[in-house]
């Protein structure tokens, strides 16, 4: 095959890409099969204080590209403590509100919706506690376990939520839990990661409401970082939970100090298109952007094409993720 979308296809995946209004040129619907609003469907642009919709024409016009160009789309994102605008501050009720608002608003054009985004902390203490909306969550019985069923968890609550407005519309939309540095069973020096552990155990707990996990991603091209050689072995687990894995917001940092002319990255890529592809229940893979030049780490030239303003050229990593998605 020579595009992205099609090789995936044939090797039963998604090939995605984050994109805005404004970027929306014809490449996007020729090399890929999947579309995420890099922004036009958060809270701080689509959510009113009181869980009500507003300003959805940006997030409308990037589902009708997509239904248009038949490309599935990823929702992006319900309950995050980061660009929450309006809704920042809100109670678990108006939470519920607004996910059922998004849901229903979109309902089957919306193929999977990221519910509940980077819940984790970054120290790798497990799940964040000093900031909305996890100041929501309350540890009833005061046992330090917010598992608990007397306790109220933002994270299962708004699943629960979720997983009703599903269930009552007949939607075939699934629901998904996002986050970034959970990708490797290990992190740099061998040791355990801690926040994917805790990923996995959310995940375990909620089985019932959860239907997909994203592993954003973001990536350092540096052969001891974090796209160690158990990346695979961390879909596997998810993977074997029961739950679709999706890498969403793929970008790999060109490091140029090796003068490789992106062959690292290349080579790089081409290890996380494996990764998934030998997971069965790996079911996609979503570029954060369509250039590095527009990319929110453009020092970076993370992705596959450089150029702009729809005139783009390919790059080594490119080729290589072609290449490997074409090898099945
Ligand atoms: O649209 C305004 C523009 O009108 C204004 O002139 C300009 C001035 O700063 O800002 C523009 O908005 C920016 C927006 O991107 C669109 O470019 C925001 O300031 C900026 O904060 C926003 O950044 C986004 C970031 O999320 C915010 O958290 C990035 O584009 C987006 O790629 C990034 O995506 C996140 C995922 O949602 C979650 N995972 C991490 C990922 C990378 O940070």
């Amino acid at each position: 095959e020579t595009t992205l979308r099609a090789a995936a296809a044939k090797a039963g995946l998604f090939f995605g890409v984050a994109a805005s209004p404004g970027r929306l040129s014809s490449i996007v619907g020729q090399e890929f099969n999947q579309l995420t609003p890099e922004n036009d469907m958060k809270p701080s642009t689509i959510a009113t204080s009181s869980g009500a919709l507003q300003n959805t024409g940006a997030a409308d016009t990037l589902v009708n590209h997509a239904q248009s160009n038949n490309m599935v789309v990823r929702g992006h994102t319900m309950v995050w403590h980061s660009q929450a605008g309006s809704l920042q501050g809100a109670n678990q009720a108006t939470l519920n509100t607004f996910i059922g608002n998004a849901l229903t608003r979109w309902g089957n054009r919306i193929a999977y919706w990221d519910v509940v985004n980077e819940a984790l902390e970054d120290n790798n203490t497990g799940r964040r506690r000093t900031q909305w909306p996890h100041t929501l969550n309350r540890d009833a019985n005061g046992d330090g376990d917010f598992f608990d069923s007397t306790d109220t968890d933002v994270i299962r609550d708004s699943f629960i939520r979720a997983k009703q407005v599903v269930q009552q519309n007949s939607l075939s939309t699934k629901l998904c839990i996002n986050d970034y540095d959970v990708e490797g069973l290990t992190v740099q020096g061998g040791t355990a990661n801690r926040k994917a552990n805790a990923l996995y155990d959310i995940v375990r707990t909620y089985r019932q409401y959860i239907d997909c996990v994203g592993f954003q991603s973001h990536f350092n091209d540096n052969p001891n970082s974090i796209i160690s050689n158990d990346l695979q072995a961390n879909i596997q687990r998810f993977a074997d939970l029961g739950v679709e894995v999706h890498l969403t917001e793929v970008d790999i940092d060109d490091d140029l100090s090796n003068n490789d002319i992106g062959q690292g990255q290349a080579d790089n890529y081409r290890k996380v298109v494996r990764a998934c592809l030998n997971v069965a229940r790996c079911t996609g893979i979503t570029v954060w952007g369509i250039s590095d030049s527009e990319s929110w780490r453009s020092s970076e030239r993370g992705l596959l094409f450089t150029g702009g303003n729809g005139n783009y050229q390919r790059k080594a990593a490119y080729t290589a993720v072609l290449d490997e998605l074409n090898k099945g």
